[in-house]
């Protein structure tokens, strides 16, 4: 006869945590998201807050930046990446795919293509950082999936060293706001899409400006549901678990870990890092800050 069991078994799946990287806090925004998404999987961030901001410095740098972040977060056993900033995607997305091709790593693009199905005006405004603008991975994509809609795209020089300061929710940051959206607000734009991890921190000014005709996108929910699929695909998703969120700085760690708490109320240890050299980063904290 069958011996009776407790009815519990090990859950399935892998604990390991998902590695998130940015130039500084704007990739929190994609963090939240998916805390909000998928609450049983552990997170390891680094904020590459030395060499912000990542968008002026040339494709070569960044790549060289990106692969030294995903070794250091493959020593802390990370099973995938989000690269969740727009600059670093499009210059390192491709080179991370062929140089770990077993690790998923899941990118930022900007989200032209809801925004230019929904619009009925036809013409949707991109605010990214100049070079996102400047950049081929937005020319590509503006022009892949724009199905006839009119792109302006809105450089908005300075506003992610606004919001790296702490002066996110400021009446300055509303005036700089004003500005870069009044070209779009002029053209007709009925959609706003958000092409830089940092803005969705100002989403909230964004909406008082564009008023309620106007939709803001932020990408973030879209690209965690990517990387949900991408994780349920190849059997990563963890099972439900006491999750571990842990934070890295290559700057200031206080700075950091101030950051955190003013932008999405959260106080955690942060690990501040080093740069040995362009491409590797020293895998032992020198300062963990409380
Ligand atoms: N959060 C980065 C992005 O999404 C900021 C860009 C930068 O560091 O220049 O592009």
């Amino acid at each position: 006869m069958a011996r009776e069991t407790s009815g519990l078994k090990p859950a399935a799946g892998d604990t390991r945590p998902i590695g998130l990287f940015d130039s500084g806090v704007g990739g929190l925004s994609v963090w939240r998201e998916v805390l909000r998404q998928l609450p049983q999987e552990s997170t390891v961030y680094v904020a590459d807050q030395a060499h912000i901001p990542y968008g002026p410095q040339p494709g070569e740098r960044l790549r060289a930046y990106a692969e030294g972040i995903t070794q250091w977060l493959l020593a802390r056993d990370c099973k995938a990446i989000v690269v969740a900033c727009n600059a670093a995607s499009a210059a390192a997305l491709k080179h991370l795919r062929a140089r770990f091709p077993q690790l998923p790593f899941i990118g930022m693009e900007p989200a032209v293509k809801p925004a230019a199905t929904a619009t009925r005006s036809g013409t949707v405004a991109v605010l990214a950082t100049p070079a996102t603008l400047r950049g081929e991975l937005f020319a590509a994509t503006a022009q892949r999936y724009a199905q006839g809609a009119r792109i302006i795209g809105e450089p908005c020089p300075g506003l992610v060293e606004q919001i790296e300061s702490g002066a996110a929710l400021t009446p300055q940051t509303e005036a700089m706001l004003r500005g870069f959206l009044a070209p779009a607000l002029a053209a007709g734009a009925d959609h706003v899409v958000l092409a830089c991890t940092h803005y969705p921190f100002v989403i909230e000014p964004i909406r008082r400006i564009v008023g309620g005709g106007v939709e803001v996108i932020d990408p973030a929910p879209a690209v965690v549901r990517q990387l949900g699929r991408v994780l349920a695909e190849r059997g990563l998703a963890a099972p439900p678990q006491a999750v571990t969120h842990h934070h890295a700085t290559t700057a200031v760690a206080e700075h950091y870990a101030a950051a955190l708490k003013a932008l999405l109320g959260v106080t955690a240890p942060v690990e501040a890092l080093k740069w040995l050299d362009d491409a590797r980063l020293q895998p032992r904290a020198d300062v963990v800050t409380a």
